[in-house]
């Protein structure tokens, strides 16, 4: 099954006069990056937690770009601009977290395949119930992180689709050109094809080093 972001049926629609929100609980890593940007419109002390017509479009939109897992989306009724693809592919490793993807992404191998998408927080303690997403589990295990040995950028100005392949039971396989950053923003690595550890266990993190079949990774 495709779909064209993550999986519609599951996202619950809020609708305002100039855009609509979309919103996919189950993607959302609450980084509350929404509420500390547009309170107005992001509010979970209120029900409708969402109002869309709180704020002007341009400032909803700007807020759900913000917004690092993809649980956001925004369509705009007035003639505004959509979401614009980003020219190059990112891939920031948050410390002790998961792998954070902008560009022009394609998820393939998960129970819903994602194409068109701009943003994804993907796990890679192994430890999420709803892989290949993050779900802050890695909190609740106290993930340890540690990138493997130190890693050098090289330049990297293609961009163009990056396709993620959730590998059953073992890594992420990354065809595209991608660079790797640390959540400082310091390049580490850049390529157009690797393959990334999800199962928590690689000795060489970011990268797999085999150890999914060592420890009898279960993805789900
Ligand atoms: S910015 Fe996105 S991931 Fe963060 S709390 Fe809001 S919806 Fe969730
Ligand atoms: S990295 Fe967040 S749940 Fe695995």
């Amino acid at each position: 099954m495709t779909d064209k972001y993550r999986g519609k049926g599951m996202d619950r629609r809020y609708s305002g006069e100039a855009v609509d929100i979309t919103y996919n609980l189950k993607r959302c890593i609450h980084a509350a990056e929404c509420v500390q940007r547009l309170s107005e419109v992001f509010n979970t002390q209120r029900r409708p937690w969402i109002t869309a017509d709180a704020a002007s479009a341009d400032q909803i939109a700007a807020t759900v770009e913000h917004c690092p897992s993809g649980a956001l989306h925004y369509e705009r009724k007035d003639g505004g601009s959509s979401e614009r693809t980003p020219n190059t592919n990112r891939i920031v490793i948050w410390q002790n977290g998961p792998l954070q993807f902008s560009g022009d992404l394609r998820i393939e191998g998960a129970a819903v395949d994602v194409q068109d998408e701009t943003r994804a927080t993907l796990c890679r303690c192994g430890a999420s119930h709803n892989k290949p997403f993050c779900d802050n589990s890695h909190k609740d295990i106290a993930f340890d992180g540690s990138l493997g040995a130190p890693l050098q950028a090289v330049p990297n100005e293609e961009g163009g689709t990056l396709r993620i392949t959730v590998n059953p039971n073992g890594s992420l396989r990354i065809e595209g050109a991608f660079t790797l950053y640390d959540e400082q923003g310091n390049a580490l690595f850049s390529g157009t094809e690797t393959w990334l550890c999800r199962c928590g266990g690689s000795q060489d993190k970011p990268f797999c080093d085999g150890s999914h079949r060592a420890n009898g990774f279960k993805a789900d």
